[in-house]
């Protein structure tokens, strides 16, 4: 079972190796964890952000690109009518908004593949709505409203399962 700690233990937050669960109270505390992730990400992450309408998707994606460093003065808002935001920085983040396209094959008809095999990194807002076509190693993030400023946040790394290898015996 993870333990839901309090946003401020957010320097915690490891995006690799374990499962991490927050409970934040204000917009600024979810940019926090998003600040945190934006720093560990890397070339060719892809992170998959799953809520409701005003869950805190693109809050969070606010503090990502703080923390990835995207160069100042570039809005970082929801992109529902474009689509796609591009974000210049030291790397390169693509914004992608897939709620208004509810079906697969819309979703597979935007082209998606250059973005997620490029050396950018992708947040897709929705991105359960593309979980068939999510690169089998991604970040998963989870925003759950609890009440109006408190929201539950869940960080997941998902990564391919390699059942042939045999476990490591050490020595
Ligand atoms: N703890 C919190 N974390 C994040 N947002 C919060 C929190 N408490 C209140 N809010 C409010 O919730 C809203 C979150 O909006 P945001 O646009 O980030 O959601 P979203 O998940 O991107 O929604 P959409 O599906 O419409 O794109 C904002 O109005 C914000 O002020
Ligand atoms: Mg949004």
């Amino acid at each position: 079972m993870t333990q839901t700690v309090e946003a401020n233990c957010a320097a915690d937050l490891s995006i690799r190796d374990k499962k991490s669960a927050f409970r934040t109270h204000s917009p600024e505390e979810t940019q926090e964890i998003g600040v945190q992730i934006g720093t560990q990400l890397r070339p060719g992450d892809v992170v998959a952000l799953i809520g409701d309408l005003g869950a805190g998707k693109t809050c969070l994606t606010q503090g990502i690109a703080q923390g990835v460093g995207v160069y100042q003065d570039q809005i970082v808002n929801s992109p529902s009518y474009i689509l796609i935001n591009e974000y210049e920085g030291k790397i390169p983040i693509y914004h992608i908004d897939l709620y208004r396209l509810e079906r697969l094959e819309d979703i597979v008809a935007l082209g998606l593949e250059d973005y997620l095999e490029g050396d950018g990194i992708c947040v897709i807002e929705w991105g359960d709505r593309m979980d068939e076509l999510l690169p089998e190693s991604h970040i998963q993030v989870t925003i759950t409203a609890e009440d109006e400023s408190t929201r539950a946040v869940e960080v997941l790394p998902i990564s391919p399962t390699h059942k042939s290898f045999p476990p490591d015996k050490g020595g």
